[in-house]
């Protein structure tokens, strides 16, 4: 990890996983690095970044007047799936907000990416900021694989992608907005509204922040194949559906998760092989009710807006 830790240090980009899904890192500190980030993801360059931290305690190095129920949530649910967009310090320069005044952070919940990012902090490092390591629009990677798949052809040869399994949780982490009086939800995740306001005694508001958010974007999150919500799958198509429901006949079925973790844990897998097999059409039976199938139920209506 330390070899990775220097990679960093020296400006390259180091793919790593998270319990989300994979991120594309640099030197949070250094512009040129990140830079690299924009034009290896094919990225407009006023969308913000999430600086990763190794512990909350480097959380007061790129935020300032952190609310108190910021950091309730910090306490409760770091290291984990959870963003919090924090007022930015002056480290936080405008190539990583985008310009803006806040800034994203967050500590990820897994052993090869608190390992690199605690070998970074060690070296001197203050933090590694990480989009989603897919080009931009594309659906985010769950595995070293698919990493490769997507930006194999941009990287250079300096460049790391390290390899930590597949994903835990599979869709991208909460965002939640902590600049107001209280929370706002500004991307769904495995950290729901329920938890938030379970740990934090308020009202979470919905921002319409839409511009910022890349993710937020209508159109975002998208394979090849077109994604069809509430049709009945026909042969020839692809089908990813709890696996209660049965497969009609001469459909491929793509995934048969048998419960809504499972189904965020192996949609963007079943997503990119539909897209392996070259299918046109996939049809998805989005999961009900609250928790994780929030999450997946607004990354499925954006890939089904298309490329
Ligand atoms: O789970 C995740 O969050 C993954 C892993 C790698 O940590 N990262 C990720 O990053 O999904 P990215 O860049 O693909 O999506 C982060 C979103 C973007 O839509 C960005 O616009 C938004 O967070 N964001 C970052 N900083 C922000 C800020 N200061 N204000 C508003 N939105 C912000
Ligand atoms: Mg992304």
């Amino acid at each position: 990890m330390l070899d990775a830790a220097a990679h960093l240090k020296a400006g390259d980009l180091v793919a790593f996983p998270t319990e989300t899904v994979y991120g594309l890192g640099a030197d949070a500190s250094n512009s040129k690095a990140v830079s690299r980030i924009y034009s290896v993801k094919g990225r407009p360059n006023d969308h913000p970044l999430i600086v990763h931290i190794a512990s909350m305690d480097r959380m007061g190095d790129w935020a300032r007047d952190v609310p108190e129920y910021a950091i309730a949530l910090a306490r409760s649910f770091w290291p984990g799936p959870m963003t919090l967009i924090l007022k930015r310090s002056e480290l936080a320069g405008d190539f990583i907000t985008g310009g803006q005044d806040s800034v994203g952070v967050r500590v990820p919940d897994h052993v090869v990416a608190l390992a690199l990012l605690e070998a970074f902090e060690r070296s001197g490092g203050k933090g590694v900021a990480a989009p989603s390591a897919n080009r931009f629009g594309h659906v985010s990677p769950t595995t070293a694989a698919a990493v490769i798949e997507e930006l194999g052809g941009y990287l250079s040869k300096d460049d790391l992608v390290l390899d930590g399994g597949a994903c835990d949780v599979g869709v991208e982490s909460t965002i939640i907005g902590c600049t107001g009086a209280s929370p706002s939800m500004l991307r769904p995740g495995a950290i729901s509204v329920e938890m938030i306001e379970e740990c934090t005694g308020l009202k979470t508001t919905h921002s319409n922040n839409e511009i910022r958010v890349s993710g937020a974007l209508e159109n975002h999150y998208a394979p090849i194949a077109k994604v069809l919500l509430c049709e009945v799958p026909i042969a020839g198509q692809g089908f990813i559906a709890l696996a209660t429901i049965e497969t009609p006949e001469g459909v491929i079925r793509l995934a048969s998760p048998s419960d809504n973790e499972e189904f965020a844990r192996i949609l963007y897998s079943a997503l990119r092989d539909a897209d392996a097999r070259g299918l046109l059409e996939v049809v998805v039976v989005q999961p009900i009710g609250i928790g994780i199938a929030v999450a997946i139920r607004d990354r499925l209506a954006r890939a089904a807006k298309g490329r």
